[in-house]
């Protein structure tokens, strides 16, 4: 048997504990599907998707794979038909993040989903696993996107202590197969991975956003306020981890300003995501140099861990 099959595989119906990161509109059917073709667990954005948006990309991923998926679901954000739609087309996974889910997680258990709630502390790992959760991800303030305050190294061991043995997945800064090896050894049953699945074929980019990717390092990130005060996001306890732009670097000293600026920045912002020049991704961008077809890429990290822990 795999050293990779962990328990986790079993609960989720998959063979290797790779998991992609439900990304919001940066996802597309091909990349949920190409992922759990491989043996991970692709994932749906829910994010920013009405209820009809959303229940065209399920059905179209269930065209592309027979083999289990999830949809992502930001509590604190939630679109109540987008939900719904989720609940009622028995996606097999449901993944949950900032935010109280009691509710949420009995409603996905009625329809016989499992439910993966990604936390950033180990308080909330408790809650979370209070509330039902049969996976808890713990994520660090590396990763991309919306993110805590902890490091994956000392958030994972510590998660793990808390949650009385529900499973736990590590995301935040890994991107190739040292990444699941070390959080393999910190006791974690596998890996939630955001920011490499961007740079695939299949992840929807904006511009040239996969270009800044491959060409980033891990010490050109930043994570601040600036995206959520901008487009007027209430998004309790949470940074936006970007690459640095020019537009970051213009503002970056006036934080005071970002939320009363926000009518002057917007299309400023909006017009440099749209053409990638503003990339939202983690530290991980400096492990990432090629575009590699998202199940090639499960396949080699996997490949990478095995040799590794050998
Ligand atoms: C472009 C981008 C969009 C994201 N959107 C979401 C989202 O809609 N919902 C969510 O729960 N997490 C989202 N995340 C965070 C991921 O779930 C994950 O925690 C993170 O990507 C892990 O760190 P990594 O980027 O270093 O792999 C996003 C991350 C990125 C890079």
């Amino acid at each position: 048997m795999s050293r990779l099959q962990t328990p986790v595989c079993d609960l989720l119906g998959i063979q290797i504990p790779i998991v992609q990161a439900g990304m919001s509109t940066y996802t597309t059917p091909e990349l949920v599907a190409a992922v759990s073709n491989a043996g991970g667990l692709g994932i749906i954005g829910g994010l920013f998707r009405d209820a009809d948006e959303l229940r065209d990309e399920i059905l179209k991923v269930r065209q592309l794979t027979s083999r289990p998926f999830g949809v992502n679901h930001v509590v604190s954000q939630l679109d109540s038909g987008a939900i719904d739609v989720t609940l009622e087309l028995r996606v097999p996974v449901l993944s949950l993040a900032w935010g109280k889910a009691d509710e949420i997680v009995r409603r996905a258990h009625d329809a016989g989903m499992k439910v993966i709630h990604q936390v950033n502390t180990p308080e909330e790992a408790g809650r979370a696993a209070s509330d039902g959760a049969d996976v808890i991800v713990a994520q660090g303030a590396e990763g991309g996107g919306h993110v805590g305050a902890m490091s994956t190294l000392p958030l994972v061991p510590q998660v793990i202590d808390v949650v009385n043995g529900v499973p736990v997945l590590a995301a935040g800064g890994i991107a190739d197969g040292r990444g699941l090896a070390a959080v393999l050894m910190l006791g974690a049953q596998g890996v939630l991975v955001g920011t490499r699945f961007l740079a695939t074929p299949e992840a929807r980019g904006r511009g040239h956003s996969k270009d800044v990717i491959l060409n980033a390092l891990g010490s050109q990130t930043v994570a601040s306020k600036f995206f959520d005060d901008v487009l007027g996001l209430r998004w309790p306890g949470a940074l936006v981890r970007s690459i640095r732009n020019p537009l970051l670097d213009r503002w970056a000293q006036r934080q005071q300003d970002w939320a009363l600026a926000a009518e002057q920045i917007r299309p400023s912002l909006e017009a440099a995501l749209a053409a990638g020049d503003f990339v939202i991704a983690g530290e991980s961008a400096g492990l990432i140099h090629d575009i590699v077809p998202a199940g090639e890429l499960v396949a080699r990290i996997a490949r990478e861990a095995e040799a590794l822990l050998g």
